[in-house]
């Protein structure tokens, strides 16, 4: 049987506004739908790995509020241990304010809430009953960064696998890189952590950045390409795999469930670029619909696409 995913990583009240385009500065546009969600790019990683069939824990800070209550509910449902999952005493939750327009595309502002609340001394509380018997690790960094570096110190410690989403996107210290195994930037997250202006790259440029980050002391580096599919760098392995063809109707938390399939994958035994086509093919179902944790596909759907 696969080995515990463990989710160390934040969770959002996602209230999301549709139109049909995200308006620029200044501007007020009609949107025409209006809905929330239990979000978060922790939380989503955790529910898409518990809906692929990984046996999946998460430890994270909710607010003592009716969000925070309904994201742990949402976790709970899906099979996930949500026994980490503690709400602060008058705190509110992390909420983020999602656009999402015609296109697909999306803009976010997160208020952090009990995710920024959440220390390096919480996890290092919870490491011996959580990461003991956890094979893979997923952290992201939408908490604090001391905390995202004792959580993969833990992992380590206790012989995890370390996967980090380095989003939302910021530089990293030097430490960082040399705890993870496999990092997962999308292409902006990788300009900035490669110390270049923000923007799309094409994939060469995108493997090429890869390969510095692996000199910083990443093992392994996957950058999303979203449509274009990915790029993998690994010893042995510099591959560009493609992504499944689809009719996009909201990229929000597609990265999210890419990692999420990754975990499941590499925690099932398949190699780098197995897993990493599995991820993709669970990306790509998980944009054909919208919202984030509702979008998360099943098993099945995933396995259907494989064709
Ligand atoms: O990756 C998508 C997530 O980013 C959303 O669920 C939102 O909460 C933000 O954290």
């Amino acid at each position: 049987m696969a080995g515990k995913i463990l989710v160390v990583g934040s969770l959002n009240m996602d209230l999301v506004g549709c139109a049909s385009r995200i308006p620029v500065a200044g501007e007020t546009v009609t949107g025409r739908a209006f809905f929330d969600e239990p979000g978060g790019k922790g939380a989503n990683q955790a529910y898409a790995a518990a809906r692929l069939g990984g046996k999946v824990a998460m430890l994270g800070r909710v607010g003592s509020d009716d969000y925070g209550r309904r994201m742990r509910g949402n976790l709970e449902r899906v099979g996930c241990d949500v026994s980490g999952v503690m709400p602060i005493p008058n705190c509110a939750s992390g909420i983020a304010l999602i656009f999402v327009a015609d296109s697909g595309q999306n803009s976010i502002i997160i208020v952090p809430g009990a995710n920024g609340r959440f220390s390096p001394e919480d996890v290092e509380a919870a490491a011996q009953e959580h990461f003991r018997d956890a094979a893979l690790v997923l952290l992201q960094l939408e908490n604090p960064v001391a905390t995202v570096v004792a959580a993969a110190r833990a992992a380590r410690r206790a012989g995890a696998s370390v996967i980090l989403d380095p989003a939302p996107a910021q530089t990293l210290p030097d430490e960082l890189f040399h705890l993870v195994d496999v990092l997962t930037p999308n292409e902006t997250e990788a300009t900035v952590l490669a110390g270049l202006p923000p923007g799309r790259v094409d994939p060469p440029h995108a493997m090429a950045i890869a390969h510095s980050l692996q000199e910083r002391g990443a093992r392994a580096v996957i950058v999303k390409l979203g449509e274009q599919g990915c790029v993998l760098a690994a010893e042995g392995a510099a591959r560009r795999l493609p992504a499944p063809r689809v009719e996009a109707v909201d990229t929000t938390a597609a990265g999210d469930v890419f990692n999420a399939g990754l975990a499941v994958a590499l925690g099932e035994g398949m190699d780098l670029v197995q897993a990493c086509q599995f991820a993709s093919r669970a990306a790509a179902v998980s944009v054909t619909r919208m919202g984030t944790q509702i979008a998360a596909p099943t098993r099945d759907e995933v396995d259907a696409l494989a064709g």
